[in-house]
């Protein structure tokens, strides 16, 4: 089984089901934002989910108090999303109104710089609070793979390690997966490209040589 999700940022939705059908067979699952959300609809998750076969992710970064986020999160899982991707720093509550809906992914620490500020200094409280309440998974950055690693030595086996921020954003797949990554996002490094397909196959490759 393939080890790549396709961060699927586009906003049009010819575009993104073109992209997601070019790609399909590098892909375990699509990641769907904001972008998409906003440009095509909450339709788009069960068309998504339809035409390819494949487990949606919603990246929505839910950080709200439990009522908004149960409330949001109900819509998205009967859309079809198989998981939603939760910020943690709001609290358990918060995480866990999500939770009792479906399949979480909590973010732990983020990619880009400003990471460095709120985020990372309040690290091993997420990580506990994951081990605590047992999502599906946890968000890493793929930009600093020391960090992953030191976010999957400190989680409990089973909650997998998932990083967006390879391509783009600088991070190298051999090195996230090497440091104990289960899957990898990209985004940019495909939808961008001339040949999404051609991309997606070339990262799927290299994953492959790493699993
Ligand atoms: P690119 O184009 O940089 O897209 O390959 C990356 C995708 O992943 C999202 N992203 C993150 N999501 N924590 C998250 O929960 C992060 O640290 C993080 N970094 C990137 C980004 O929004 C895009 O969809």
């Amino acid at each position: 089984m393939s080890r790549l999700i396709l961060a699927l940022d586009v906003y049009d939705r010819e575009k993104a089901m073109e992209i997601a059908r070019q790609t399909v067979e590098y892909l375990w699952a699509i990641k769907v934002n904001w972008p998409l959300i906003i440009g095509s609809g909450l339709g788009i998750i069960t068309e998504l989910k339809r035409v390819t076969g494949l487990p949606v992710i919603a990246d929505l970064k839910l950080a709200d108090i439990p009522n908004t986020n149960r409330l949001i999160a109900k819509k998205v899982f009967e859309a079809g999303a198989d998981y939603i991707i939760t910020h943690g720093f709001v609290g358990r509550d918060s995480v866990r109104a999500v939770m009792e809906l479906g399949e979480v992914i909590i973010v732990v620490e983020m990619s880009h710089l400003g990471a460095k500020e709120f985020i990372q200094p309040a690290t091993d409280k997420l990580i506990e609070m994951a081990n605590e309440l047992e999502p599906f998974g946890v968000i890493a950055p793929a930009t600093r793979p020391e960090r992953v690693a030191y976010i999957r030595s400190k989680l409990k086996p089973g909650i997998k390690v998932i990083t967006p921020g390879v391509g783009a954003q600088g991070g190298k797949a051999g090195d996230v997966l090497k440091a104990g990554a289960d899957y990898i996002i990209v985004g940019r490094a495909i939808y961008q490209s001339d040949n999404p397909r051609e991309s997606a196959r070339r990262i799927y490759e290299e994953v492959e040589a790493w699993s």
